[in-house]
């Protein structure tokens, strides 16, 4: 018999329900992106998140419903994301969850954002084990080893901002705006190496940092401007870009060498970026017994298929949640 998981995903900005049928058939994926409003304020305004979520909940749900042809009868059970994400948004999500768990008696999967992030290779690739995460996305820079199914050890993480904290910062200082990372990624492909920016450091072989790299670009911005000299956005981009990318691949390299994994996927917002895409595919050519997945750029950004997928094993896993559970906006993921 067919399962069918309807999932909801509000961590931060994108209002977000799907259903997937039998693991990896998406039948309905709808996201409504909050973008427009936050680009305004140059960032994610929390208060003002949980408020367009509240507003296009009930919405987004019936949407999915409609556009999947199915009733909420079908459904075998609805998956949630728990954490990490803003308390206010994760609490809309969670809420209309219940709220339908309790209605129409289905049982509820409560889910680590992440997970959702990893989980989405599915729609590309069968996962093999043991396999290694590269996550990278606004709010998250980690290694994560799965040694098997939904089991999840975090090697190396950030010591300080995420990666794509620091495209988000870059690009405000540049005046790009909101978020910054696609508009980095695009000015990066004509710049040249113009400007010497530091390559981050950090003692422990697997944690990245980059709070030291953005704050040399905020200084090399501001030193320009004294000296009334002209800033090369395009130029910034490609240096910033760079380094933080080298460091990637160098800390990745190194976990691939000790842990020797079966594959390695990529997840996550910056998973988009198209030149991490071309140096992880140059770079997985070294190792001929490690299969690479990269996920297709329209669900390396935050929607609710892929928490509907990772909704999917965990109900194989029969990981279910009660309705007493709250958001947790620092959820570990193991
Ligand atoms: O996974 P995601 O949608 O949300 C979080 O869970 O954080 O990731 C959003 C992040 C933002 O920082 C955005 O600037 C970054 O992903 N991003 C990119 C690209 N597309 C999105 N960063 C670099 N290059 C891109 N093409
Ligand atoms: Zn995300």
């Amino acid at each position: 018999m067919s399962k069918y998981i309807l999932a909801i995903e509000t961590s931060c900005d994108e209002t977000a329900c799907a259903i997937v049928k039998d693991n990896n058939q998406i039948l309905s994926n709808i996201v409504s992106s909050q973008i427009n409003v936050h680009e305004l304020y140059g960032g994610v305004v929390p208060e003002v998140a949980s408020r367009i979520h509240i507003e296009n909940i009930s919405l987004v749900i019936e949407e999915a419903l409609k556009e999947a042809k199915i009733t909420i009868d079908d459904i075998d059970a609805i998956a949630v994301t728990q954490g990490p994400g803003l308390i206010g948004s994760l609490h809309v999500g969670i809420q209309a969850a219940k709220t339908i768990a309790w209605l129409y008696n289905k049982p509820i999967i409560p889910l680590h954002h992440i997970v959702g992030h990893i989980y989405a290779n599915k729609f590309v690739d069968e996962l093999e084990f043991p396999l290694l995460a590269l996550v990278v996305s606004g709010g998250h820079t980690e290694l994560i080893y799965m040694e098997k199914e939904y089991s999840f050890e975090v090697i190396g993480t950030t010591q300080d901002d995420a990666i794509g904290e620091a495209y988000d910062k870059v690009a405000r200082v540049l005046g790009l705006g909101y978020p910054g990372g696609p508009k980095i990624d695009n000015l990066a492909k004509t710049g040249k190496e113009n400007y010497t920016l530091p390559i981050p450091k950090v003692e422990n072989p697997y944690d990245f940092s980059f709070s030291g790299l953005k704050s040399a670009v905020i200084q090399l911005i501001n030193r320009l401007e004294r000296r009334n000299e002209e800033i090369i956005k395009e130029d910034v981009a490609y240096s910033f870009q760079e380094s933080a990318l080298s460091q990637v691949l160098k800390i990745t390299d190194k976990a691939l060498n000790d842990y020797k994994p079966k594959h390695l996927v990529l997840a996550g917002g910056v998973a988009a970026n198209s030149r991490l895409r071309e140096l992880m595919q140059d770079m997985i050519l070294k190792y001929p017994n490690i299969k690479l997945t990269i996920p297709p750029l329209w669900c390396c950004t935050d929607n609710a298929a892929m928490m509907a997928v990772a909704g999917s094993v965990a109900y194989d896993h029969k990981l279910f949640g009660d309705l007493y559970f709250s958001a947790q906006p620092s959820k570990p993921i193991s």
